[in-house]
């Protein structure tokens, strides 16, 4: 993709990664992703804000031909799919100073080998004058890494937010145009890698508000040219109760585990409590990351298997604990063969969790008209404690 004009002066560049289907060997991209590099020419200095990839360098340093100097190159987050490049761009650029927060020169000097006398670092709140352009450093702490920052063009209204309010979507359009697919990427995005640092994210939305905003322009996805929805939604996603909501992942091997959740699903659909399904088998983790950041309730669903959980259900319940979803209450279900101790690995798996454990429903085989009865009462319970809750 060629370099595209998106103000006065200020360009996107960076590259659109069609193929890529995983993060951090982690986290499935079921639409790709891009790295988006920007680049702000000021009277006097000029600004490369964020590179790409490494895999992808050479579509940045393509994009870079005719480009007679480069004064800065900011990095906003040491993370190698914005920074992975800068080695490169400073072959080409060798005078260029490596503008980070202090946190990230020694994370970049370690991650990357740059030499330490390529840096300058930038406190909250400080300004680097281009000449009739200016951009300001905001500290952003944990979108996604400790060091992370973003920076404000003031003369041109645009936040530069690198992954804050990002999406992992590989597009030709520039601007967000689906708004629905865009919001739906955004918050799988925030489900897999901020949804554990929700209080200090509440404090950089609330630092980012005082800013009049015109745009917003993120290292992945495309750039919010009417960014109020965006911000609205990271402010709920942050800051508002959970829903009326079970999530239930579950894992089943010969069927018995299924017909419990089979169960347990209709009777919380009759005592009107939504409930989303997620075979670990055959889910995207990321669905069930989407899911958590609205859940009131996470029920595990696994069969035993080997005296414990079955080792899927126990990676979902692991990731769970992980992101330290907004979720008040956890229960557990399924079948065993002749015994094990699957609910005391699952429960000892959960201590970032501050939820109350409600009574799992185990049974032996395939489930009898009592175990049944027994998921219909753990129903009951769960539409009663979102009652006795406030939650809707
Ligand atoms: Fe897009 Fe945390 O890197």
């Amino acid at each position: 993709m060629y370099k595209r004009q998106i103000g006065k002066k200020v360009y996107w560049l960076g590259a659109v990664d069609w193929d890529r289907r995983l993060f951090d060997a982690l986290i499935p991209l079921p639409d790709g992703t891009s790295y988006n590099a920007y680049l702000v020419e000021g009277s006097d200095k000029t600004a490369l804000l964020d590179t790409v990839d490494p895999s992808m360098a050479d579509t940045l340093l393509a994009q870079l031909e005719g480009v007679s100097r480069i004064d800065f190159i900011i990095s906003h987050h040491a993370e190698q799919d914005h920074s992975g490049a800068i080695p490169y761009v400073l072959e080409k650029f060798p005078e260029a100073k490596v503008v980070v927060s202090p946190k990230a020169k020694g994370m970049l000097m370690d991650l990357l080998k740059i030499r330490e006398d390529a840096f300058v670092t930038m406190e909250d709140g400080e300004r680097l004058s281009l000449g009739d352009k200016s951009l300001k450093c905001i500290h952003t702490p944990w979108v996604h890494w400790p060091e992370t920052m973003s920076t404000y063009l003031e003369e041109d209204r645009i936040l530069f937010s690198c992954d804050f309010y990002g999406s992992h979507i590989a597009t030709s359009e520039l601007f967000v145009a689906d708004q629905a697919r865009v919001y739906e990427a955004a918050k799988r995005y925030f489900a897999e890698i901020m949804m554990p640092f929700r209080r200090v994210i509440a404090k950089n939305i609330e630092k980012i508000g005082t800013y009049d905003i015109d745009m917003i322009a993120p290292s992945h996805g495309p750039i919010y040219d009417r960014p109020a929805w965006i911000m609205e939604a990271y402010q709920h996603w942050v800051n508002a109760r959970p829903d009326n909501l079970v999530a239930l992942p579950y894992v089943s091997m010969h069927g018995s585990t299924g017909q419990m959740v089979d169960r347990l699903a209709s009777a919380l659909t009759r005592q009107g409590v939504q409930v989303e399904l997620f075979n670990i088998a055959v889910t995207d983790i990321g669905k069930i990351a989407i899911s958590l950041v609205d859940a009131a309730t996470i029920v595990v669903g696994t069969p035993t298997v080997l005296a414990g959980p079955h080792p899927m259900a126990a990676y979902a319940t692991f990731l769970a604990n992980a992101l330290r979803p907004k979720a008040e209450f956890l229960s557990i279900i399924g079948s065993y063969g002749w015994g094990g101790k699957t609910v005391d690995t699952l429960s000892g798996m959960i201590p970032n969790l501050k939820v109350e454990v409600l009574d799992p429903v185990l049974c032996k085989g395939l489930p009898s008209e009592d175990n049944l009865k027994a998921l219909d009462d753990l129903a009951a319970a769960i539409a009663d404690r979102h009652r006795e809750a406030g939650i809707k």
